[in-house]
Order: structure tokens, then sequence, then C-alpha cells
């Protein structure tokens, strides 16, 4: 019996930190999508942020990336498939947009608070 545990307690201790579940390998996907993180311009939960404000002909301006927390899928599948104004171009597989959606559904309704 004590030999039977000396096998089963590591696989309990370290056998669950080697395998990431869905919404974590989202979230990472999210800040590391093989170019700049979405965070950058969208916030960490995709509740939109202001990247930059200037002044523009003595008026102030600002550029900042919208929320994308609560899109539905189609607009959010198309938005990265085509080219936006201050929007870089992702080469991103379809199961790797629907895994990004996934982490920005859990995020649903998060606020940008200033
Ligand atoms: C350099 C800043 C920047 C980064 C990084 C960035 N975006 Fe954007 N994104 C923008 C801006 C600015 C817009 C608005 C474009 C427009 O209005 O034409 C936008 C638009 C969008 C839209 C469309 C929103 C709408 O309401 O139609 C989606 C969806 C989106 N981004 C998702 C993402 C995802 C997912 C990532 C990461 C893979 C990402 N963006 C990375 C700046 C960025």
């Amino acid at each position: 019996m004590r030999y039977l545990l000396l096998f089963i307690v590591p696989i309990f201790l370290f056998g669950e930190t080697t395998f990431i579940t869905p919404l974590e390998y989202a979230s990472q996907l999210y800040k590391n999508p093989r170019g700049i993180g979405c965070h950058h311009c969208h916030g960490d939960k995709g509740e939109g942020k202001v990247i930059a404000r200037y002044i523009e002909e003595g008026v102030e301006k600002e550029f900042s990336g919208p929320a994308i927390n609560e899109l539905n899928f189609n607009i959010f599948y198309n938005a990265l498939n085509k080219r936006k104004n201050g929007m870089p171009r992702y080469f991103l597989t379809k199961k790797e947009l629907q895994a990004l959606y996934l982490y920005l559904q859990e995020n649903k309704g998060k606020k940008n608070v200033k």
C-alpha cells in the first residue's frame, strides 16, 4: 500500500501542473498571439483602453482600442480577418480565435475604469 502511494501522490502533486486549462491557454494567447499582445490596446480583460492622447490643431484627441469583450463571434471573427485602422494584422487560426473569444466571453461586462 505504501509503495502504491509513492506512485500515486506525485501524480496529484505534479501531474496537474503540466496541463493547462482551455481558459489558461486562452488568456496566455491573448497576451502573446504571435505578435503584439491584444491587452496592450484592448486592456487586460478586453474592456478597451486608451493607447495615447495627443493634441492636433489645438484639440485634444485620443487613440484607443475599443472594448472587445461584448462582441458577437461573427463580428469578432471578421474583425480579425481584415485590415482595420490601427489594428495590427494577425494570422490566427479559427481554433485560436475561438480560444480568444472564450477568454473575452469570460470577461464580458468588465468595464474600462479610468
Ligand atoms: C496596436 C493596438 C492594437 C492591438 C495590439 C490589437 N488591437 Fe484590436 N483594434 C485596435 C484598434 C485601434 C481597433 C479599432 C479599429 C477601427 O476602429 O477601425 C481595433 C479593433 C478590434 C476589433 C473590432 C472591434 C469592433 O467593435 O468591431 C476586434 C475584434 C479586435 N480589435 C480584436 C483584437 C484582438 C483579439 C487582438 C489580439 C490578437 C487585438 N485586437 C490587438 C487596436 C489594436
